[in-house]
């Protein structure tokens, strides 16, 4: 039995068993070997492989993995506070990183609408602190498939967020962790790429721009590190910039001996109202 996921069609509870999930309606979605489930309904598709591609997600886990963002992990695991016990839903987990550093012992599931990132996720999890009960499923942020009022926490890190929805599966006085670029974040790859350094904008979302959220705690993390090649072509394909370099600057930048590069990260934590 499990009690977190809902069916994307119907709604109902979600029963596992050793090969699927089933509601009362017999909709039925089968567990894949690595231990996920794909609860993406065609018609929320947009595109035949939505999401990161599985080049990115290895560059991202590459790069995660070398521990260069572990300050960052650290200021984030000290937002959310014990997360041990409490229902967890991380909202475009990518390769599972942050889930893997920041939810053993929650009740957690993990979704991405790219499933080559949940597969990578799910097998991971298997040999790392995750609760055996965590699950991993494909799915939108803008459909989760969990229940009304059901989940103390959402994560959204580097991800896209649909306020309402997140608003919708947690409980009242349940959190909202929105962490993301604040403006400074890797000026020099910005200038490695468009030869001018653009500052992030910030995400826009803030407890002012939704009625349902109080904001708790707003922090920044700062860092200046230098990366050993070959990283700097591996953060490049982990960021959107990697869609906007023109093949040269790819080229330039995955050539690097070392790259000195700021990270600049913003966390906002969020309390859903009464
Ligand atoms: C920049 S990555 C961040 C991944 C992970 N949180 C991390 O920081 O390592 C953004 C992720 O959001 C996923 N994504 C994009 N659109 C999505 C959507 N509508 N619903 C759920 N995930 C989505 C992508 O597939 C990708 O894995
Ligand atoms: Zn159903």
């Amino acid at each position: 039995m499990n009690i977190l996921l809902r069916c994307p069609l119907c709604h109902e509870a979600l029963t596992k068993d050793a090969h699927s999930f089933v509601c009362a309606q017999r909709h039925c979605f089968d567990l894949a070997r690595e231990g996920y489930v794909n609860l993406l309904p065609v018609q929320h598709k947009r595109s035949r492989e939505p999401g990161d591609s599985p080049d990115m997600l290895l560059s991202r886990r590459t790069f995660l993995e070398a521990g260069y963002y572990d300050g960052f992990v650290g200021a984030l695991a000290s937002a959310l506070g014990a997360l041990n016990g409490k229902r967890v839903v991380d909202i475009g987990c990518g390769e599972g990183f942050y889930a893997r550093q920041l939810c053993a012992g929650a009740q957690l599931v993990a979704i991405d609408i790219a499933k080559a990132g949940v597969r990578m996720a799910a097998k991971k999890a298997r040999s790392s602190a995750l609760s055996v009960d965590a699950e991993f499923a494909v799915a939108s942020a803008a459909a989760l498939p969990l229940h009304d009022d059901s989940m103390d926490m959402a994560l959204s890190i580097f991800s896209p967020l649909h306020l309402d929805e997140a608003a919708r599966v947690l409980k009242t006085g349940g959190r909202l962790c929105i962490a993301g670029a604040a403006p400074k974040h890797l000026r020099e790859l910005s200038e490695a790429v468009y030869g001018e350094v653009r500052e992030h904008a910030g995400h826009g979302l803030s407890a002012d721009t939704h009625a349902a959220f109080e904001l708790i705690s707003h922090r920044h993390h700062r860092e200046d590190i230098v990366l050993p090649h070959p990283l700097p072509g591996n953060l490049l394909k982990m960021t959107p910039y990697y869609w906007q370099a023109k093949p040269e600057a790819q080229q330039r930048i995955e050539a690097l001996d070392q790259f000195s590069v700021t990270l600049d990260f913003d966390i906002q934590l969020l309390e859903k109202r009464p």
